[in-house]
């Protein structure tokens, strides 16, 4: 049985886009919900989406100020229009429901098949494992897993896979674990990179989040917020550069996102400097508030950046 999914820094998200009645807020990642029932007890109006359907049982009995979208926050502006929305949240990564069901593959605690994948579509974390080459590998949990010893895991896993491909996420664990000469006794499992690096893979969550930032662009009226709640470095260097970019604090762009046209008129202004981490009463009740960190910005009246070709 999964154990319920406790929202992060949810007072500090509310205090940031002021949900009221007559507000549109936009959820963009509705995970059990716990942010879009804030919002709605506030009087707003809330449009929420989830790109995993299983997300679809937590939206019953919300009330016809609600509607739930089954697909990626990236779609949110075609899917609702531009300049539209008082407020954007996007609280990033998975839920405790998905890490905790041992069938949705994203756990190395529990044994499930290598799956990973948040939706429905897309090739799983096991015809990553199996098919990819040594060297894409090794990226992946370099760039993605932030995992030093990337190259050494990478051949391992090809070693292994010639011999018997993987199906389950235990045995790729434990394989991990050898690669690295085993637990020595480290905090953190020695698969956690690993792991994360695939999960990033298979869900193209890096891309998602900038598109996601450029539709939330797109869909905020003049003065809307967005609150972006990252847990890892690599979400938070994309929100940072996005929103230090779009104020007009990085005249040569960002190595992040993605280029942009020079010289357009700030399209954010930022609530506050930097981002804003949990209190201790928060981090201590809750373990995964430990790395979240939040960034807010106000759009202007600006037309939205064009994308340079
Ligand atoms: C951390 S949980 C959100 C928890 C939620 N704020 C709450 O209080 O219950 C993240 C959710 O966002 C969803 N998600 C992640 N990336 C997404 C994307 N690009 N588009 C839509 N949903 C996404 C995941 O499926 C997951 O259910």
């Amino acid at each position: 049985m999964s154990a319920p999914h406790t929202s992060v820094l949810l007072d500090e998200v509310i205090a940031a886009l002021e949900p009221a009645p007559g507000k549109l807020i936009v959820d963009g990642t509705f995970g059990a919900g716990g942010y879009s029932r804030a919002f709605l007890a506030t009087g707003a109006d809330v449009v929420a989406f989830d790109r995993d359907p299983s997300a679809r049982k937590f939206a019953e009995g919300l009330g016809e100020r609600f509607r739930l979208v089954d697909g990626r926050f990236s779609q949110m502006a075609d899917e609702l229009g531009e300049g539209v929305a008082d407020g954007v949240a996007l609280d990033l990564g998975v839920s405790s429901m998905q890490l905790d069901q041992a069938e949705r593959g994203f756990s190395f605690m529990r044994d499930g098949p290598l799956d990973m994948r948040m939706g429905a579509d897309g090739p799983t974390a096991a015809d990553i494992v199996n098919t990819a080459e040594q060297a894409e590998l090794a990226r992946i949990f370099y760039v993605y897993g932030e995992e030093r010893q990337s190259r050494r895991v990478a051949s391992f896993i090809v070693r292994r896979r010639a011999e018997q491909p993987f199906t389950r996420t235990l045995d790729l664990a434990e394989v991990i674990e050898r690669a690295l000469g085993g637990r020595r006794g480290a905090k953190v499992h020695p698969a956690t990179r690993s792991f994360q690096g695939l999960r990033i893979a298979v869900n193209e969550e890096l891309s998602e989040l900038e598109a996601g930032l450029i539709a939330a662009e797109r869909v905020l009226k003049p003065g809307g917020r967005l609150a972006v709640v990252t847990f890892h470095s690599l979400e938070d260097r994309i929100a940072k550069a996005f929103f230090t970019e779009r104020a007009g604090r990085t005249p040569g762009g960002s190595r992040h996102a993605p280029p942009v046209e020079a010289g357009a008129p700030p399209s954010f202004q930022l609530l506050f400097n930097g981002a804003r981490a949990p209190g201790e009463t928060e981090t201590a009740t809750n373990p995964r508030a430990r790395s979240a960190k939040l960034r807010v910005g106000v759009r202007t009246s600006a037309p939205v950046w064009k994308e340079a070709a």
